[in-house]
């Protein structure tokens, strides 16, 4: 399978990176396109595999799916100005808010297009990667899965849920990074250096997060096992409550739909 991923920008370039890394694409089939070079060069350095281009018509000639990882605002334009042959190449586009129907608007009720959303954590692939599809194969379907989900955590989702999907990982990696901020505070406050209490607080979160992911177990029994009656978590939970935490995470999360 040949790829072709336009913008070698934060998205763009860890995408490259992550598949030229994984094992289900060669380097040498992925071509990156970008106006300016010193990006381009840095992939070069990364891989020297890598095919690079200033040109979008070039990358995409001949190639299977068509990565589109420039600003939302820049879609039409880029697509206007590429000719893409809807019957045999797909689209999978990581703009945030470009939906299905922008899409069609542009392409044809016929081309077949991914919306991907993966987070920032994909420059260690990390991701968590949201999938929605449209007139997608199963095959199709199953190789954007198995792309993504070797640069982390892919999951297939329907466009409907996409925004609120979206607060929950791309926006949440953030809220989860300001726990993590004001925890390192208070370890300051009671006498930890800063970068050890930041080790402490990271590892620690990403601790929790694996107690979820490898036992498929639930908040409150993790938490329960860490609760001792009149002891000093449960002493530290009701503070939080009584502060509005999880309130505050909820109102946040679906202020960012
Ligand atoms: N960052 C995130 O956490 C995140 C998460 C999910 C989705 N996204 C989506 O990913 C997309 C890219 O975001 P980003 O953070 O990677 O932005 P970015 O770092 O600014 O990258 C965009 C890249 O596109 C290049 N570019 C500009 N005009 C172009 C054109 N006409 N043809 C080809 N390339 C062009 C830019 O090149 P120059 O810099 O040389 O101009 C830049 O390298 C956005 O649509 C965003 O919604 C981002």
């Amino acid at each position: 399978m040949k790829i072709a991923i336009i913008g070698a920008g934060n998205m763009g370039g860890a995408i490259a990176r992550g598949l030229a890394k994984g094992t289900k694409i060669n380097a040498s089939d992925i071509t990156v396109a970008n106006p300016t070079d010193g990006k381009l060069d840095a992939l070069k350095a990364f891989n020297p595999e890598l095919n690079v281009t200033n040109s979008n018509q070039a990358a995409i000639d001949n190639v299977d799916a068509i990565v589109l990882a420039v600003k939302p605002w820049l879609i039409k334009s880029v697509l206007e100005d590429i000719r893409i042959d809807i019957k045999k190449q797909m689209i999978v586009s990581v703009a945030s808010g470009i939906t299905f129907a922008d899409y069609c608007n542009i392409l044809g009720e016929s081309a077949t297009i991914f919306r991907v959303i993966p987070n920032t954590a994909i420059s260690l692939l990390e991701s968590t990667t949201l999938i929605a599809s449209h007139n997608a194969s199963k095959e199709q379907e199953q190789l954007l899965l198995d792309l993504f989900n070797e640069m982390g955590l892919a999951m297939k989702i329907p466009e409907s849920q996409m925004t609120a999907a979206t607060a929950l990982t791309s926006c949440g990696i953030a809220y989860v990074l300001k726990y993590i901020h004001a925890a390192v505070e208070a370890g300051v406050e009671m006498g930890i250096y800063p970068k050890d209490a930041q080790k402490m607080v990271a590892q620690s979160v990403k601790g929790a997060a694996e107690l979820l992911l490898q036992n498929d177990t639930h908040p409150a029994i993790e938490i329960d096992k860490v609760t001792t009656p009149g002891g000093i978590t449960i002493k530290g939970l009701n503070e939080l409550e009584h502060a509005g935490f999880s309130s505050a995470i909820i109102r946040a999360m679906k202020a960012s739909r």
